[in-house]
This record gives structure tokens, sequence and C-alpha cells, in this order.
């Protein structure tokens, strides 16, 4: 494929002028990039090494030590992983634990396989909703809804990598009903030609994650010639070498972490590959280990064993069960100006308070300075949940899960006076009127909503267009869905025409 054409489309005549320029400048000096791209896949939730006769390999803390190592002493490093992070038996306490790591080692992209839904569909879109995992699929919805980025782009010494992903349908042809409820799949013929034509005019290279076994990898090479490398997944494959499709570089690195693959490129800056090394480096007792994934296990085996938390004594009444905890960013989305408002609050720097005290230890002050506290999904320990510091809008507008997919048939509860009293007791806060701390506290007096501003839509406008276009603020597009509830379904979809409320802000 022709990078080189690819590019020289986009550049407006300035910049062509401008770049033979720096070409005179810079002859004798090399333009190219070397760019380490660092690939697992099929992690399948193991934690420990194999202590396999032959040879022992695997563990995640000395994967994590690996990347850090090749980070420090490389400039361009990129690292992906193509799927199936987590067992197959769906053991959701280990898999957890595999997932604090993962976040640890700071992945660039995953896409999602078939095993993140081991322990259900549920427990996978908490993973999502924790928001520290940076999915891509491009092809995988849960009721309707992509969990993931279609593509990401990273800018790496001035080269544009696209990275997309797909799984193939079929991964999930012998997986259990019920842990595929809602999963719809489809065809990555159907997506792929539109998502690379787009990725194709941001980028000078296109990196697919596939999470579809290696045979069908290598048809997709064969018919997207456009794809520069596909690092596979799901059928474990060993290989020895990349394998070659037309200039399309297939990879993968065997199952459970046993080998960090490792492909050295050095690129034009064009984006054309000018030569590459690839190796899977197998992760041996002898290497380092990474203190801080040692320690998480650690932490979780006490946990395990002990059940210190769960019998820890809990100083505020439970939030009922049929109520979430969630972290704030699950709301950010859709209640930009709530949570902006929050985020100024003294329950946003709750945990700070007691960290200040040197009490993040102590289950009397995690109660009430934390979310959750006492719940098998609340507030555990920093290391495993630090999304549930502070005190979260679930602590104060009790709402069920659902609420995040279904917002207008799952109503939110009312706050009244005993909803601040879990919190604010007398020994806690003396000076608690509810009247007086509900005024400092309610975030809707900063938005006034006048029902008399109107918008008519323009063709060619979206609902985040016509955020940024009143406020300069693409984000609160929710606010404007919100107040059209009734005659907006999808926010998607608004037409020509069509007459919105527009909030008016105030200070
Ligand atoms: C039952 C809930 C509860 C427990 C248990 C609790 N706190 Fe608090 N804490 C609060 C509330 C509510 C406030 C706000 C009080 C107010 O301003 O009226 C607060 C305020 C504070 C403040 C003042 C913050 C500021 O800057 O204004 C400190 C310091 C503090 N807590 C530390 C602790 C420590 C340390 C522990 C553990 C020994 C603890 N808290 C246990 C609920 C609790
Ligand atoms: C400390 C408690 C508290 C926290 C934490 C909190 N809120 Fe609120 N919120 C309130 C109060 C009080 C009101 C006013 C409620 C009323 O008027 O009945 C309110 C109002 C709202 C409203 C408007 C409700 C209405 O009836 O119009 C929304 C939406 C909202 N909050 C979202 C959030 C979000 C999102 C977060 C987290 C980012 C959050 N809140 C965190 C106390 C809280
Ligand atoms: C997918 C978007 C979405 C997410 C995510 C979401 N909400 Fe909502 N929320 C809405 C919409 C839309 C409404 C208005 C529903 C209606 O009245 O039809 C609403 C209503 C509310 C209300 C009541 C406000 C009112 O106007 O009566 C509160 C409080 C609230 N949400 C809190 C939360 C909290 C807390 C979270 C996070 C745990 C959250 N929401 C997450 C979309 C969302
Ligand atoms: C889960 C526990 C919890 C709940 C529920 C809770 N709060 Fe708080 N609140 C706290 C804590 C903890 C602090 C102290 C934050 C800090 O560390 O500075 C606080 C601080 C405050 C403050 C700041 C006090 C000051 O002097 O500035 C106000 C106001 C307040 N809360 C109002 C409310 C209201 C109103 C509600 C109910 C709608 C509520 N809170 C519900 C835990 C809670």
């Amino acid at each position: 494929m022709n990078f080189r054409f690819r590019k020289a489309r986009l550049l407006p005549v300035p910049f062509l002028i401008s770049i033979s320029i720096v070409l005179i400048y810079n002859i004798g000096y090399s333009q190219d990039i070397k760019i380490v791209l660092l690939h697992s896949n099929s992690g399948n939730g193991v934690l420990e090494n194999c202590g396999c006769p032959e040879q022992p390999l695997g563990a995640l803390e000395k994967r994590s030590a690996l990347i850090k190592e090749i980070r420090e002493s490389n400039e361009h490093v990129l690292l992906f992983d193509s799927g199936d992070l987590l067992s197959s038996v769906g053991n959701s306490i280990k898999d957890s634990l595999a997932l604090a790591s993962i976040i640890l080692m700071d992945y660039d992209a995953i896409t999602v396989g078939d095993q993140e839904f081991s322990s259900g569909v549920d427990f996978f879109q908490r993973v999502v909703n924790i928001g520290k995992i940076p999915f891509v699929s491009s092809n995988l919805t849960i009721e309707g809804k992509s969990p993931a980025l279609p593509y990401r782009i990273f800018n790496i010494g001035g080269i544009h990598i696209a990275v997309i992903a797909v799984i193939d349908p079929s991964v999930f042809f012998l997986f259990p009903k019920d842990k595929k409820i809602g999963i719809e799949v489809t065809n990555p013929d159907d997506i792929l030609p539109g998502l690379i034509s787009e990725v194709e005019r941001k980028s000078d290279m296109i990196v697919l994650l596939s999470h579809s076994g290696y045979d069908e990898d290598l048809m997709l090479a064969a018919k997207y010639p456009s794809i520069d490398i596909i690092v596979g997944g799901h059928s474990q494959t060993l290989l020895e070498e990349p394998t070659k499709v037309n200039e399309t570089l297939v990879v993968q690195s065997g199952q459970s972490g046993f080998y960090l693959g490792e492909l050295n490129l050095i690129l034009e800056s064009s984006g054309k590959i000018l030569s590459y090394e690839w190796r899977l480096i197998p992760l041996t007792l002898e290497l380092p280990d990474d203190p801080e994934i040692l320690s998480l296990i650690e932490e979780y085996d006490q946990i395990v064993s002990s059940g210190r938390m769960k019998n820890a004594p809990v100083y505020l009444p439970l939030l009922e069960s049929k109520f979430a905890v969630l972290a704030s960013n699950d709301c950010k989305d859709c209640h930009i100006s709530e949570y902006n408002a929050w985020k100024k609050d003294d329950h946003s720097v709750a945990f700070k308070t007691i960290v200040d005290e040197r009490k993040t230890k102590d289950s009397e002050c995690l109660s009430c300075h934390t979310s959750g506290f006492g719940r098998d999904d609340g507030y555990m320990s920093f290391s495993l949940t630090a999304h549930l510091v502070n005190v979260n809008c679930t602590e104060c507008h009790h709402t069920s899960r659902e609420h995040l997919e279904n917002p207008s048939e799952t109503p939110v509860e009312k706050i009244v006076e005993a909803t601040c009293k879990r919190c604010h007791n007398t020994t806690n806060s003396p000076e608690f009127v509810y009247a007086k701390y509900f005024f400092k506290t309610n975030h809707t007096l900063k938005i006034l909503y006048d029902g008399k501003n109107y918008h008519i839509v323009k063709s060619g406008e979206s609902l985040s267009l016509i955020a940024l276009i009143k406020w300069g603020e693409m984000s609160m597009w929710s606010d404007i869905y919100r107040l059209n509830r009734n005659e907006v379904n999808d926010p998607d979809v608004i037409y020509p025409g069509q007459r919105l409320i527009i909030p008016e802000i105030k200070k």
C-alpha cells in the first residue's frame, strides 16, 4: 500500500512547501522513527507462573516489570491486547485482580474477547464503567450500545497510528446462553470497509486488534490490505515469526501470558514500515517482579482468606441492595453540569480528608468518606476500588443500575433528610441543619432552565454541535437531551426543523 500517496492527498499546498524545506535542512539526518509495539492476548485471567516442568512461564508481576523496563529504555512504545483478559470459568474475584493489574500496566488499547463475559454481562459492564481500561471494539454491542470506542489514534513522534478492533461472531457460538444476553456481534465485513476508510483519512498506519482466531486473521489481512498490522487472539496461536499476507503483518503471542510479543518497527515519517524485527519474550522466573502488583496479590489473598473488609465494622446504615454503588464518572456523560458542581463540592474530596489524617485503613473513617463501604460491590481498598473513593453521586441519589441504560423508566429516589443523615449524624456533623446543608449542596440551583428558549435544528447539526455553539462546550449536549426527552428518543437522531428547548445557564 502506498502511504505517501494517502498522506500527500491530505496536505494543503503551504504544507508541502514547508516539508520540502525541512527535507533540505535535514539532509544527512535520519527521519526514521523507531516504535516498539508490545502485544499480548489470551491472558485467561492467569495471575501466576504456570510452574510448567519444562519451562515455567507467565505471571502478571513479571509482565508488568518487563513493560516498565521497555518503556524506560525506548521513547515510543505502544501496548496492546487482543482480548480474553479474563478466565474462561468466571472467577470474579481472581478476574478483578487480573483487571487491577492490567490497569496498572497502563495499556494503550485492548479489545473485548468472549471471555470478558465469563462472569456475565453485568460484571463486564461494571468493568467498563470503571473507565480505566481503554477498550476498542467496532462490532460488538450490549443492549444496542457499544461498550468501547470504535478506534483510537495515537500520535507517535508525528506518525498517526490508528487502532481498530473486531471480534468474530463465531467466537460466541459455544458460549453459555445466560452469559451472552443482550450481546450482538455484527459481521466485521459490514463494518470494516467504512471504518477503515474513516481512519485512513486521519492516520498514517492502521493496526487491527482482532479477536477472531489466526485463520480468520489471515483472511482479514488478504481482504483489507490497508491494514498494516494485525494483532490476533482467541486461537492462542504461538507463532515463530510474523505471518506476512501481502504487506500486512499478522502476530499473536500464545496463551495465558507466557510471552509478551515485541514488534520493533522502523518507520518512515510517512508511516511506511522500513523494517521490522519481532520476538516473543518468554516471561521466565528469573525476570524481576513489579512490587506494586505483588502487593496487590498479597492484599487480595488477605481479603479472600480472612474476609477482613467484609467483617470490618461499618459506621453508617448500608445502602439497600436494590440501589447501585457507582462512581460519579458513570454519571458524568449525561449529567455534566451536576458532575462539575460535585467536583467543586467537599463530597468529591472527602477521601483526601482522611488521607491527610492518615486514616485510610480505618474502617470507621472509610465508612462515610468513601462510597458503598461495607457492601461487596463498594469501596474495599485503594488499590482495588480507587474509583469509589469520596462521596459519589449514588450515596445521595439512590438509583438502580438500570438508570444508566434506561433513565426515563428508572426514576431516581427523591432526596430526603434521612438520605443525608446516614453520614451527617450528631457525632460527625453536629451542626447539621437539613435546610441549610441542602441549600449548600443543591447543584440544581446553578442551572436555571428557561422553557421559552428554543432552537430550531438546522441540517447537519447534532446535539453536541448545538451545545458547542451555545456554550462552547460540547459535553453539555446531555442537558439539551434531558430537557427534550419527550421529543428526542435517541440523542444521535435529531432532524432539521425540529424544535428543541435550550437550557439557559445563569451563574
Ligand atoms: C458517620 C459518618 C462519618 C464517619 C464514621 C466519619 N466521618 Fe468524618 N465527616 C463526616 C461528615 C458528614 C462530615 C462533614 C461534617 C460537617 O461539616 O458538618 C465529616 C467531616 C470530617 C472532617 C472535617 C472535614 C473538613 O475539612 O471540613 C474530618 C477531618 C473528618 N471528617 C475526619 C474523619 C475521620 C478521621 C474519621 C474516622 C475516625 C471520620 N471522619 C469518620 C462523616 C463521617
Ligand atoms: C451530597 C449529596 C449529593 C451528591 C453527592 C450529589 N448530589 Fe445531585 N443533588 C443533591 C441535592 C440535595 C439535589 C437537589 C434535589 C432536589 O431538589 O430534590 C440534587 C440534584 C440533582 C439533580 C437534579 C434533580 C432534580 O430533581 O432536578 C441531578 C440530575 C443530580 N443531582 C445529579 C447528580 C450527579 C450526577 C451527582 C454526581 C456527580 C450528584 N448529583 C451528586 C445532592 C447530591
Ligand atoms: C445515559 C444517560 C444517563 C446516565 C449515565 C445517568 N443519567 Fe440520570 N438521568 C438521565 C436522564 C435522561 C434523566 C431524566 C429522566 C426523565 O425524567 O425522563 C435523568 C434523571 C436523573 C435524576 C433526576 C433528575 C430529574 O430531572 O428528575 C437524577 C437525580 C439522576 N438522573 C442521577 C443520576 C446519577 C446519580 C447517575 C449516575 C449513577 C445518573 N443519573 C446517570 C440520564 C442519565
Ligand atoms: C456517604 C456519606 C454522606 C452523605 C450521604 C452525605 N454527606 Fe455531606 N458530607 C460527607 C462528608 C464525609 C463530608 C466532609 C467532606 C470533607 O472531607 O471535607 C460532607 C460534607 C458536607 C457539606 C460541607 C460542610 C461544610 O461545612 O461546608 C455539606 C454542605 C453537606 N455535606 C451536605 C450534605 C447533604 C445536603 C446531604 C444529603 C443530600 C449529604 N451531605 C449527604 C458525607 C456525606
